[in-house]
């Protein structure tokens, strides 16, 4: 498959502003100010099925129809760029090589959603891709692309960086928002949903940067040809799937939605490494229960990996090896979690501790039979927690409730971490 959103990159370096618009960037924004209605681009993203990525696949086309356009008042646009979950690394990938996709997306979402002025809210420590974006607004301003009547239109729009004060709650929507307005990153009651009613209280989209970045080629080259795009016929477009841990090759790739777990694994991974063996691994970031082998032959899009008991999410594929302690490794991101709880509602904040207090127990060989059944219903308590931090972070423990329960009565009836002395 040819790439389509790493299409424009150089080998080692970022793209030129030149050079993405030799290679045709800035054509769809071109096009779509000189033929299209803002409701004719949302309409192109309806029909493109377009699933936003940056976890819960809500369909992009759908949650822009969501915004009243009939009240007076600005309505906002803000990417999200905060990137923070363990193991998620495409974002970061992208900007580093192609900024301007980004740039284009968020100008021509702002123009289908009547957005004058857009944010890209970005993780603290994204230097190299805050400083890429800057430039690309920059020249993108110079060449009438963005600010005031762009490309002599009536259309303007304008571009602000945020650099996050860096917490993984900043990353979830409503939080986000609270955030961007200076206040503490606390999420927000649902509804009113943020696109009736966000930002300093307007109708505001929060789109992912993978989406966003889709959607100049949704609009150069038609809802069909990117629902062609994907190996499985309810999937549309391609995926980033940025995977880590001891595979030959462990990088970012673009690959057609719906390409199997197997295929990523033993394609452009290469495989594992010489002397391991793969024994799970976290499909779609940090928050999604674990798969195995079993899964080898599931298709990676939004529906095949729900119907197999996980989560797409973003795509960001953490690999363990046989040798690899399963209450270890799921206690270590129960650790993250539980730091990175904001507090503001009593399941998360109590219980995430309290989940990593019986896990560090039966690392420490003093768990109890009883300890199973306590991490059972958390997975189910944790659900009503106020945001998605919570029932995210249970998605390790329920993986590992379901698939090394063995593991878990290793270490309770050997009194110790079976996988103590091996490497
Ligand atoms: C704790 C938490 C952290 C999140 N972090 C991110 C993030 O870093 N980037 C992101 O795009 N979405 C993140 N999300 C999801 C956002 O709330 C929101 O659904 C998403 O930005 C919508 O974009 P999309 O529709 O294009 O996927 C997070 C959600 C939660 C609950």
């Amino acid at each position: 498959m040819a790439p389509l959103l790493f299409r424009h990159n150089r080998p080692g370096r970022c793209v030129t502003f030149d050079e993405y618009r030799s290679g045709g960037g800035f054509t769809a924004l071109t096009r779509a100010l000189q033929e299209l209605s803002p409701l004719d681009v949302q309409q192109l993203v309806m029909d493109s099925k377009l699933r936003g990525r940056g976890g819960a696949g809500f369909p992009t086309g759908l949650k822009w129809s969501f915004v009243p356009r009939n009240l007076p008042g600005p309505r906002w646009l803000i990417c999200n760029c905060d990137e923070m979950e363990p193991g998620t690394y495409k974002d970061r990938v992208l900007l580093e090589a192609n900024p301007y996709s980004l740039v284009e997306g968020i100008t021509l979402a702002s123009y289908a959603l009547g957005v004058r002025h857009a944010f890209i809210f970005i993780r603290r420590g994204y230097e190299s891709a805050a400083e890429n974006l800057r430039r690309a607004v920059a020249e993108a301003r110079g060449a009438a692309l963005l600010g005031e009547n762009i490309l002599g239109s009536s259309f303007s729009c304008d571009i602000d960086i945020h650099v996050s004060a860096g917490r993984y709650i900043c990353g979830e929507e409503t939080a986000l928002i609270n955030a961007l307005e200076g206040k503490r990153a606390n999420p927000r009651a649902k509804p009113p949903f943020p696109a009736v009613k966000g930002l300093w209280g307007g109708p505001t989209v929060v789109n992912n940067v993978e989406t966003l970045a889709n959607i100049p080629d949704i609009v150069a080259n038609g809802p069909d040809w990117f629902r062609s795009l994907a190996a499985t016929p309810d999937s549309s477009g391609t995926k980033l799937f940025c995977v880590s841990g001891p595979v030959r090759n462990s990088s970012c790739f673009e690959l057609p939605l719906g390409t199997t777990l197997g295929e990523i694994i033993d394609g452009p991974c290469g495989g594992m490494l010489a002397g391991r063996e793969f024994k799970a691994c976290l499909p779609g970031g940090a928050s999604t229960p674990y798969f195995t082998k079993e899964h080898f032959s599931v298709p990676m899009d939004f529906d095949s990996v729900a119907k197999a008991g996980s989560r797409l999410g973003t795509g960001g594929i953490v690999v363990f090896h046989r040798d690899i302690c399963m209450v270890r490794a799921t206690l270590n991101l129960i650790r993250f979690y539980a730091r990175e709880s904001c507090g503001w509602c009593t399941p998360c904040r109590e219980g995430l501790p309290f989940v990593r207090e019986i896990l560090e127990r039966l690392e420490a060989g003093k768990g109890e039979t009883g300890d199973i059944e306590l991490l059972r219903e958390h997975v189910k308590y944790l659900n009503y927690a106020f945001c998605a931090l919570a029932p995210g972070a249970m998605g390790p423990v329920d993986g590992l409730l379901r698939h090394f329960e063995d593991e878990i009565l290793e270490h309770i009836t050997g009194r110790r971490c079976p996988f103590e002395r091996r490497g």
